[in-house]
């Protein structure tokens, strides 16, 4: 049984403890707002609509206490960027490892968060998305990039209107992920520009498009987000993925893209291998044919 401690319990949290709740391999054993929320003291069923859980919600001032206390294996966190680097070196400290959702940091706060995961020997796994459709589409991308260099990368992202960063924190990796693509191809890091454009408007949960313009053709990958159920799937997927283990992980690790793409390669080149052999011993058939007549 995984123990899980729940940090953040607004739009994305409710839904992801919800669906945490409903696993036979975790337990939520600790769930944790901000110092002066109105959730303090209810219980957790309350705020995620389902039955009395007898998890009482507490404040993040008592974190310390409240890992002695329950002894999580794995903190599940969206909460703000303060929060999670605040909250990251104490949990840190008491080697328990976490799955980080909280999205909007400055490159030297993921650097500390980076630190800790080797500090501390425990396991972090950084997730800006968390869905395995945006992690698909950042490795097409990266792809688009290496095989079409000479063509021009737009990434859109639209998010509801209470997001506070912007561009997401997706937006910036699919960014990355193109520019790693090109350089791969031969482009020099200082020619290149990704130009993101942020929408924040309404309800949308999340959506992000990347267009690929070269002069006679245009390429659109895109990924919407219906529900915050994806959220909840990953982070699943990811508690399983970090639970017992020590390093500093993202997404592409826990869903092993990488293995996908080698499989595919290699079975690719055995297609090849032996339609090349099938051929070979075709031309040869022909050949003994001739010399008969
Ligand atoms: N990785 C992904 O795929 C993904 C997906 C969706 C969202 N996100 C990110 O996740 C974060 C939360 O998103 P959201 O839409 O759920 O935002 P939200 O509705 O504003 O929820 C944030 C919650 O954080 C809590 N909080 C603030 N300070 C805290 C502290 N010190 N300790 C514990 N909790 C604290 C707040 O608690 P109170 O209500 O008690 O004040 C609030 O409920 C954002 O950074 C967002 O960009 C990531």
């Amino acid at each position: 049984m995984i123990k899980i401690c729940m940090v953040g319990l607004g739009r994305t949290g409710k839904e992801i403890a919800r669906m945490i709740w409903e696993q036979n391999d975790m337990q939520i054993v600790a769930a944790v707002c901000s110092p002066n929320s109105s959730k303090i003291g209810k219980d957790l069923g309350q705020i995620i609509g389902c039955d009395e859980t007898g998890i009482t919600v507490e404040s993040s001032q008592h974190i310390e206490q409240i890992v002695f206390r329950v002894r999580p294996d794995v903190v599940v966190d969206f909460s703000n960027p303060a929060a999670t680097v605040r909250n990251a070196k104490i949990f840190a400290k008491l080697k328990v490892n976490m799955v980080i959702g909280t999205t909007g940091f400055s490159d030297m706060a993921l650097r500390k968060l980076l630190v800790l995961s080797r500090k501390y020997r425990i396991g972090i796994l950084y997730a800006p998305n968390i869905t395995l459709g945006v992690n698909v589409l950042m490795l097409l991308t990266n792809l688009a990039a290496s095989l079409l260099n000479n063509y021009d990368f737009r990434i859109t992202e639209m998010h509801h209107k209470h997001k506070k960063d912007a561009p997401s924190g997706t937006a910036l990796k699919i960014s990355e992920e193109i520019q790693k693509g090109l350089v791969s191809s031969g482009i020099d890091s200082s020619e290149i520009n990704v130009p993101i454009n942020a929408v924040r408007a309404g309800g949308i949960i999340g959506k992000h498009e990347v267009m690929i313009i070269g002069e006679d053709d245009k390429i659109e990958i895109s990924h919407e987000s219906f529900s915050r159920k994806a959220f909840a799937q990953g982070t699943i997927k990811g508690i399983r993925f970090v639970y017992g283990k020590s390093g500093y992980f993202e997404m592409k690790d826990v869903l092993n893209l990488k293995k996908a793409l080698g499989d595919y390669l290699e079975e690719e080149n055995c297609r090849k291998r032996k339609r090349h052999l099938y051929y070979y011993n075709f031309g040869d058939l022909e050949h003994k044919e001739t010399m008969t007549q």
